[in-house]
């Protein structure tokens, strides 16, 4: 048993100011009137410990630096960052659209390093020249060994191993992904004629909305195995999702694991029943009321986007979203990736395409990962599986 500590007000004074806003009470500790107070003053929660589960304590030099470099409590053990040793470096990405999304992406591969070759594709002229010309232009700073290029011709996508779908119209204020179907469905089809030809074996990802219908197309018309063709929206729905929660809480969006499965719409479904912060369920930190409303802000944030934007919608958070399913796929990030794939039977759903949690590796999907829902979050998954076939028309 270690000694009892006796927690006065400058200890509470100390860890606001090093950012924390819960103060932990172990078992056993005094806590002097004068500290209660100052922690009212200056709004510091007390909280009941132990918070965190208890961490083997790891002695080497790297940990012992971290802790002191972030002045977190000796229990505390550093996430490592996924490792990348055994990371696959892409021998060429292709981007099919470079307008705000595809151009991000095309950035943050460059910037990463992550492939040989990066292509852009754009049809109006130009854009996607320039972009790629951009990115040579920085390469004397960031030193990448990425060569970009770019044109008119879909063609360019030859040979790629992943190739990234974001071509086709992006909503504008009061429309919904939905609206656009038809005209996107024309883009999908006339890529994927390409796609099956040029690229035969490659990974597509599709980014075009309304996601998991555009992604249903995409399948149909390459006629690709459903490992080779994913969906991007639960990574970005998931870190929408999380940053609702970590400023609902006043954590950094580190201390909070989350995600969001069902469509890529108005039937999105943020699972709470999994949703950790700092390793303890949300209503350790917040109301009904504050998880409704972080709920609500991961269905609706890529339209309060587009409703500042006027025109076009969100493109940094996207781009990021899709790089995180590109990890996975190359091996730099392991363990399951919320993503939208066609299922057969996962969840009781079949024939749709869906956002669940998945593992996956060079080939695209290796497995979907069927963690246990509640009943209400199962509904939601079927609700949202049967609003897209009513939307595909099945
Ligand atoms: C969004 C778009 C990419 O959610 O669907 O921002």
């Amino acid at each position: 048993m270690s000694a009892r500590r006796v927690i006065g007000s400058e200890h509470i004074e100390d860890a606001r100011q090093r950012g924390r806003i819960v103060f932990e009470i172990l078992p056993g500790d005094i806590v002097t009137s004068l500290a209660r107070e100052t922690a009212v003053r200056i709004g510091m929660t007390l909280m009941d410990g132990p918070i965190e589960k208890p961490a083997h304590p790891v002695t080497d030099g790297n940990t012992a630096l971290r802790r002191g470099l972030y002045r977190r409590s000796p229990k505390w053990v550093a996430p490592r960052a996924a490792s990348a040793t055994k990371a696959r470096r892409l021998r060429k990405l292709a981007l099919v659209g470079a307008g705000g999304v595809g151009a991000n992406i095309a950035h943050l591969a460059a910037n990463l390093d992550i492939a040989d070759e990066i292509v852009l594709f754009d049809i109006t002229p130009g854009v996607a020249e320039a972009a790629a010309m951009d990115l040579n232009h920085a390469s004397g700073i960031t030193g990448t060994r990425a060569r970009c290029s770019g044109g008119q011709n879909l063609a360019l996508v030859s040979g790629a191993d992943v190739i990234v779908v974001t071509a086709g119209r992006a909503r504008a204020p009061g429309m919904t992904r939905a609206d656009l179907i038809d005209v996107n469905t024309r883009v999908i089809r006339s890529t994927a004629d390409v796609i099956k030809t040029q690229a035969p074996d490659a990974i597509v990802i599709v980014v075009t909305n309304p996601l998991d219908e555009m992604t249903v197309e995409m399948l149909r018309a390459t006629g690709f195995p459903r490992n080779r063709v994913l969906g991007m929206a639960g990574t970005l729905d998931s870190s929408r999702f999380r940053n609702a929660l970590a400023v609902a809480a006043n954590v950094t969006p580190a201390d909070v694991s989350a995600i969001a499965l069902g469509s890529h719409g108005d039937e999105m479904a943020p699972i709470t029943s999994h949703a950790r912060i700092k390793g303890r369920p949300l209503s350790v930190f917040l109301s009904e009321a504050q998880i409704a409303t972080c709920v609500k802000d991961a269905i609706t944030g890529g339209g309060q986007v587009v409703a500042l934007k006027k025109t076009g919608s969100a493109t940094v958070a996207p781009a990021h979203s899709s790089i995180e399913l590109i990890d996975h796929i190359r091996g730099a990030k392991t363990g399951p990736v919320p993503v939208s794939v066609m299922l057969e039977g996962e969840f009781g759903i079949t024939d749709v395409v869906l956002g669940v949690p998945a593992h996956l590796g060079a080939q695209g999907l290796v497995v979907v990962d069927e963690i246990k829902l509640t009943d209400s979050e199962t509904t939601a998954l079927h609700a949202a599986a049967e609003a897209i076939r009513a939307r595909l028309g099945l």
